[in-house]
């Protein structure tokens, strides 16, 4: 046996992957993308195919598999302290200019601080937390509830879980988080009441208020969402939906929370996705983009309203009794000040609103090309390609249809890699791809729809 069929016996056999069957790897036929080693937008896998990566590692890698200005800060930093904590009254160099650099970053939102942990689904569960705690200080302790989209991903911690909206990340782990309650998403494509984006907006706003006032506002902590929902299926909100959201949530008192995971740090042409919609959030939850998935990181950003009632506890109540051993650790931190710099310095969400529309533009054209492209939609740097089983009715593809995978494995063939989410493709490649390449990822795509569209269609 070679050294890469044991690779992939071993893959099998020992490694249990995330949002997997442990099983899957060791079902005949079954073939790893073992992913070996990657240089700017290209990725290659054990068996020497190369890759356009069309996902960026996972939304994550912004600035490419071989940013040098990161990899060194890494290294400097891994030479000068690998590690040490940020408990109590400790702290090191990184995190404090780590904070500075990110709090200048999102001024203009009105974030006063930060607090650093470790991914995703940490800054969520930071930022439920806070909201409670927040409203406590208050003196309002009964504000304990959320309220969030369906078709929402606010990763796989037992809160953010909860706020999930798609139940193949819940049902297995019920019962979760009591108190969390769902609203529609505004969903264009694919919603029960109106075609007019404006009136989805305002429909789905007034779901929220609706709601709010169910619960009795005095109970409702947070409202959370993505500013364009992304694993879901990449969904854009209507323009006024935010801006309305925004609305509802101050005239209840209840704390926005924009789950800034994805869309964070320049992936839809702004810096941040709120800025899309010109909206100040209370809190928001970052990763992924802040260290160029070099590193894991993540951070709830605490806007000046927030940290205000926190400086104003003179009874230890505010005092945070959240975080990790590794919340802000100072390779990460490291990672994200060399990120940080460059994504201002090389204007990184400019270059992306720049190149975006032209790539948003050829794709959407597959409708016309397929009958079973249903809806193709995104903004910036993110891009989803829904498949249906008759664009006339929009109705699903049979859950048993291996279409999307085939349409994978096609671009795979053709160098791309994509992501299958349910009857979507997702497409989010590096935020540095330069206008060649985003050419031939959509040739390489097309590509593929027209190879699996040329196969039998297996239901
Ligand atoms: C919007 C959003 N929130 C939270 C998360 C969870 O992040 P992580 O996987 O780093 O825990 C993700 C992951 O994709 C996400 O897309």
């Amino acid at each position: 046996m070679d050294a890469i069929d044991r690779l992939k016996r071993d893959n099998a056999q020992y490694l249990w992957h995330p949002m997997a069957h442990p099983k899957a790897m060791k079902a005949e036929g079954s073939r790893p993308d073992i992913i070996a080693r990657g240089e700017g937008c290209w990725v290659w896998d054990i068996d020497g195919h190369k890759l356009l990566d069309g996902v960026a590692g996972l939304w994550s890698s912004n600035l490419g598999h071989s940013c040098k200005p990161v990899r060194d800060a890494i290294v400097a930093q891994l030479d000068e302290l690998p590690f040490f904590n940020t408990f109590r009254g400790t702290t090191h160099p990184r995190a404090i200019e780590a904070s500075r650099a990110l709090v200048e970053l999102m001024r203009p939102d009105g974030v006063a601080a930060v607090l650093f942990s470790n991914g995703g689904s940490d800054a969520v569960e930071g930022a439920l937390k806070l909201a409670r705690q927040y409203h406590k200080l208050r003196g309002h302790k009964d504000r304990t509830k959320y309220i969030a989209l369906r078709q929402g991903y606010h990763g796989v911690h037992f809160g953010g879980m909860s706020v999930n909206g798609n139940s193949n990340f819940r049902r297995a782990y019920e019962p979760l988080l009591p108190g969390v309650f769902h609203i529609d998403s505004p969903w264009l494509y694919r919603n029960a009441y109106t075609q007019d984006p404006e009136e989805l907006g305002r429909l789905i706003a007034g779901q929220l208020e609706r709601e709010i006032v169910f619960q009795g506002p005095d109970t409702v902590a947070a409202f959370i969402a993505e500013p364009i929902q992304g694993a879901g299926g990449v969904i854009v909100p209507p323009a006024n939906f935010w801006p309305l959201v925004r609305e509802v949530c101050s005239r209840h008192g209840v704390l926005l929370i924009a789950d800034e995971v994805v869309t964070g740090f320049g992936r839809t042409g702004h810096l941040f996705g709120t800025r899309l919609w010109d909206v100040q959030a209370d809190l928001w939850c970052l990763a992924k983009g802040i260290s160029s998935g070099y590193i894991p990181l993540g951070a709830t950003a605490i806007s000046q309203a927030v940290a205000d009632v926190f400086d104003a506890d003179a009874t230890g109540a505010g005092q945070v009794a959240h975080g990790y051993t590794y919340s802000a650790h100072p390779v990460a931190a490291a990672a994200a000040l060399a990120t940080m710099k460059l994504l201002v310095e090389q204007d990184i969400p400019g270059h992306v609103a720049r190149v975006a529309p032209a790539f948003q533009q050829r794709l959407r054209d597959l409708k016309q090309r397929h009958a079973f492209v249903g809806d193709v939609r995104g903004h910036g740097l993110m891009l989803g390609i829904e498949m249906v089983a008759d664009p006339a009715t929009k109705a699903p593809l049979p859950k048993t249809s291996d279409l999307p995978a085939r349409v994978a494995r096609a671009a795979y063939r053709r160098g791309l890699m994509v992501r299958v989410s349910g009857a979507n493709l997702i497409l989010s490649p590096p935020l540095v791809i330069s206008e060649a390449e985003l050419d031939t990822l959509c040739t390489a795509l097309e590509g593929a729809f027209d190879d699996a569209a040329s196969e039998p269609v297996k239901t």
